[in-house]
Order: structure tokens, then C-alpha cells, then sequence
């Protein structure tokens, strides 16, 4: 199966998680996609995609909101997964900014779905942002929380039986 794992990324932590996607799924066939450098990749010859993006204040990106609109019928027929990066420590909020990260039928249409943890990169934050995470996370340190088990899931899920039909999804938690 010929994959492309799209993601968005502000400070390189989607970027890696792409990485270590790519790095334990079981194809010869599989291209990582930077959205910020190819705003209009051309994906249709692929037969799975994985898109992914980091939240901040909440949001998705505008950028990924904006491709899944633009290519939503041609992603409802490829088989789907979908990740998101963040430092939201609450389980339930996780869940909910995952889902609130893409629209409603690509989420219901994934075969697979997480929220991989992030990281906190203190020397590439501007100064705001410095303060902002100070304040919420009580924290000035850089810290690395990506979850391996969840991708380690979100992998295999994506691999299982190899099809999208509603009675074979899961979501990973
Ligand atoms: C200013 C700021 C706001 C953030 N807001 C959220 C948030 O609302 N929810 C969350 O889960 N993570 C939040 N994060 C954590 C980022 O999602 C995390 O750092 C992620 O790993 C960034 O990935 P990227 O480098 O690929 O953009 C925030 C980080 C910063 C710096």
C-alpha cells in the first residue's frame, strides 16, 4: 500500500512524530509531506494517508483545516489516519481537541486516531509563548512527552484487516 503522511509542524515535533510513523509502518511506498513546503500536494495516487498537526490555544492548524476542506471528498476514499501533537495533560481534553482538530466525517471515516503527546521546546519559543507556557504548564523546562505506545497503536490499528468500513474502526485512546 503506497501511504503519504501529511502533517503540519511549528517547531519539528509533528515533524518527528511523522518520522517515527514512517519509520514503523509496513510499506516500501511511504512519502512524508510538509504542507508548509507543498501546499497542494498531489496524493492522489496514494492508497492510505496519515495527517497530522499540533494544537495551540486549542486549534488545529488553520493550514490543516483549510487542506481537509479543499480535499475532504478525495480523503473520505483513501484509507485514514489521523494524529494530533499537544501537551494537554487532561485525558478527556485530549480527546476532545483531537476530534475537534478535523472535521467531523474524516474523524468518524479514520480507521485510526491519536493524540501522541508533544514537547515543550523552550530555546525556539518566542517570548510570549515562553510566558504563556510558564504560567499553564508551571514549567520553564524543555520536556519530551510522545507517546511510543500511541503510535505504536495508531500503527497497527492502521494496518489492521487494511480496510475503512465503520464496523472495524477504533479509536485509540
Ligand atoms: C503557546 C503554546 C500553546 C499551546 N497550546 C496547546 C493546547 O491548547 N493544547 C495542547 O494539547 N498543546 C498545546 N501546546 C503544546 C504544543 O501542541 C506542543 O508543543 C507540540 O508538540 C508542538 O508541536 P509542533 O512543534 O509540531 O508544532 C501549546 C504550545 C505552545 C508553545
Amino acid at each position: 500500500m503506497k501511504i503519504a503522511i501529511i502533517y503540519i509542524s511549528k517547531y519539528g515535533t509533528t515533524a518527528k512524530v511523522a518520522q517515527m510513523i514512517a519509520g514503523r509502518l509496513i510499506s516500501n511506498q511511504v512519502s512524508i509531506i510538509d504542507l508548509k513546503k507543498d501546499r497542494h500536494p498531489d496524493f492522489h495516487s496514494y492508497d492510505g494517508i496519515i495527517l497530522g498537526t499540533s494544537i495551540y490555544a486549542g486549534n488545529s492548524s488553520k493550514m490543516m483545516q483549510r487542506f481537509c476542506k479543499q480535499n475532504f471528498e478525495t480523503l473520505m476514499q483513501k484509507r485514514l489516519a489521523l494524529f494530533v501533537c499537544g501537551m494537554e495533560q487532561d485525558s478527556a481534553k485530549q480527546q476532545q481537541e483531537l476530534a475537534n482538530a478535523y472535521p467531523q466525517m474524516l474523524y468518524q471515516h479514520a480507521a485510526s486516531t491519536c493524540f501522541v503527546g508533544g514537547e515543550f521546546q523552550f530555546e525556539k519559543m518566542n517570548f510570549f509563548e515562553r510566558a504563556i507556557i510558564k504560567r499553564i504548564a508551571k514549567t520553564d523546562k524543555s520536556v519530551s512527552q510522545i507517546k511510543e505506545d500511541g503510535i505504536e497503536k495508531l500503527v497497527m490499528e492502521y494496518q489492521k484487516n487494511n480496510r475503512s468500513e465503520k464496523g472495524i474502526k477504533s479509536k485509540i485512546k
